[in-house]
């Protein structure tokens, strides 16, 4: 039986079964290339989170930096080495002795070694010639085993490099002692073909370990990845969220789900962490995914259409690949000018809310035309549309009540406000200061409630309804809670704290209502 649900169909299943792959080592360099991605720069505390949870997701290696480019990148690498991960840590030199000695002193047990090899890379960069280069990649190595590490060799620009080099340069790396060699497409111009053919034809010459580091120059990264595994690599570099020079590098995500979903492989990744740590490379990092990104984007499990969002009630495989479950991802219904009723009817009452045909009809006309207008609606969006249909919050699901209020404010005097708020049966007293009358209203209601409820406020707007002293006063206040979920009420008053406190107590009620049915939902 399928331990996750996966929904593939007869032809992958088919080719997948044939192509027995191994298990593929994940040799994660979120550190090393994907801090090379334009702006980003990872502040030390977040090297160390994110390294530790690498390692509690499974990757085998962490490439942690490149010691020898500072000062504080040895002592960030040396403190990622030091953290005592499951994986092996490891540290990028170039085959010079200095990299090397750079990376011995933040204590890694790994050192990945390169040279460019490529005819560019050799006249342009390094000035030098095949037999050199060679004699340059032999000597690392042998100094690098030496000293006891494992190390990983690296022609730059492997596959723009003549074969019959490629092979030697290898070749004499294995027996100099090398524990794996790695294949970078350095600038991205592979296609799945070629690094079939590369890879089988340096399988058939090699005993070592072979991996691959793919860019993504040309969006190829993850499909060359995984055709050097159907070709015979054994190891796979990636990035978290697909960081890296210039268009990025073949990304964590899609290469685990890739292999292991499509294609029968096995990995050690824990991949229902993968969202997880997406999300806190995107926090770190401040690249943020588009939305329709594979795997992780916000979208990438959201259902719009009122034609997919029925299929997928029904059945999810209509339009999923997998459960979202599997990557630690969630499934949205996002609702707009596509939605249909089924939809509707369904979140509505997963969230507990029974509504009549006429009401239904009123909330899903409603959502289109928010949605026509661009508007993008969220679920307590859609909640809030089907409450003032309904008619607002029933009294007896009102979590707290005012039962008193009193402010003193004036010329010289600092406006404090006293209140009394009922909730659950028990009467919560505070009082609070403020700048004026409303705000120090507000801060009580927070210090009564601040066990029961967190919420920020959003928005605050007042408008005179009349036009006298005596005028109405309309405040709308809009708050957040944690999930950044926002709720708005609405109240008129001739007194304008009154309004303020009026429209903020029945913002919070509507935040705690929707919670409870939320909470409700996931029990059930
Ligand atoms: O892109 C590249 O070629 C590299 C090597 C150092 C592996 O980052």
């Amino acid at each position: 039986m399928e331990k996750y649900k996966i929904y593939l169909g007869p032809y992958t299943k088919e080719v997948s079964s044939q192509l027995k792959l191994g298990k593929i080592r994940i040799f994660d360099t979120t550190l090393r290339e994907g801090e090379q991605t334009p702006g980003v720069a990872f502040r030390l505390e977040e090297k160390l989170t994110i390294a530790q949870r690498l390692d509690e997701l499974g990757v085998n290696t962490i490439e942690a930096g490149f010691p020898s480019s500072s000062e504080g990148e040895l002592h960030s690498v040396k403190s990622v080495a030091r953290l005592g991960l499951k994986a092996e840590i490891c540290g990028l030199a170039r085959t010079v002795k200095e990299d090397v000695d750079a990376c011995l002193k933040a204590d890694l047990s790994c050192i990945h070694t390169f040279i460019g090899t490529s005819p560019w890379h050799l006249k342009y960069k390094l000035g030098i010639s095949e037999e050199e280069a060679i004699k340059r990649a032999v000597e690392t190595v042998e100094y690098i085993k030496d000293h006891g590490c494992t190390c990983e060799f690296s022609c730059e620009d492997a596959t723009r490099t003549p074969f019959d080099f490629l092979v030697k340069i290898y070749k004499s790396v294995e027996e100099a002692g090398a524990d794996r060699i790695n294949v970078p497409d350095t600038v991205g111009v592979m296609n799945p073909e070629a690094m079939k053919s590369l890879i089988s034809r340096l399988r058939e010459q090699l005993k070592i370990v072979i991996s691959v580091h793919c860019h993504n120059d040309l969006g190829l990264a993850t499909a060359n990845s995984l055709a050097a595994a159907v070709a015979g690599a054994n190891q796979i570099q990636v990035t978290v969220n697909g960081l890296g020079e210039r268009a990025g590098h073949a990304s964590l995500e899609q290469v685990v789900v890739g292999l292991e979903v499509l294609y029968g492989g096995s990995t050690n990744i824990k991949k229902e962490l993968i969202t997880e740590v997406s999300r806190l490379v995107e926090k770190y990092s401040l690249i943020y995914n588009p939305p329709n990104y594979p795997i992780v984007g916000r979208n990438a499990f959201a259902h719009r259409s009122g034609i997919h969002v029925h299929g997928v009630i029904e059945e999810p495989a209509c339009y999923e690949p997998f459960d979202p479950s599997v990557v630690g991802q969630t499934r949205r219904i996002v609702f707009g000018k596509h939605t249909g009723k089924h939809g509707v009817k369904t979140f509505l009452e997963q969230l507990g809310m029974k509504v009549s045909e006429e009401q239904l009809t009123k909330i899903v006309m409603k959502i289109r035309e928010l949605g026509e207008a661009k508007k993008t609606l969220m679920d307590e969006d859609v909640f809030a549309i089907a409450e003032s249909v309904i008619g607002g919050i029933p009294d007896r699901e009102k979590a707290i009540t005012l039962k008193e209020l009193i402010v003193v404010t004036g010329s010289n005097v600092t406006p404090t406000a006293s209140v009394t708020i009922e909730a659950g049966g028990k009467e919560l007293r505070a009082a609070a200061i403020g700048v004026g009358p409303v705000d120090a209203s507000a801060k009580a209601i927070e210090k009564a409630i601040g066990a029961i409820g967190q919420y920020t406020l959003d928005e605050y707007k007042i408008e005179a309804i009349t036009g006298g002293t005596d005028s109405l006063a309309s405040v709308e206040i809009s708050i957040k809670d944690k999930f950044s979920n926002r709720f708005r009420a609405k109240a008129v008053d001739d007194d304008i704290v009154i309004a303020s406190v009026g429209a903020l107590i029945d913002a919070i009620n509507k935040a705690m209502f929707y919670e409870k049915l939320k909470s409700l939902k996931q029990q059930s």
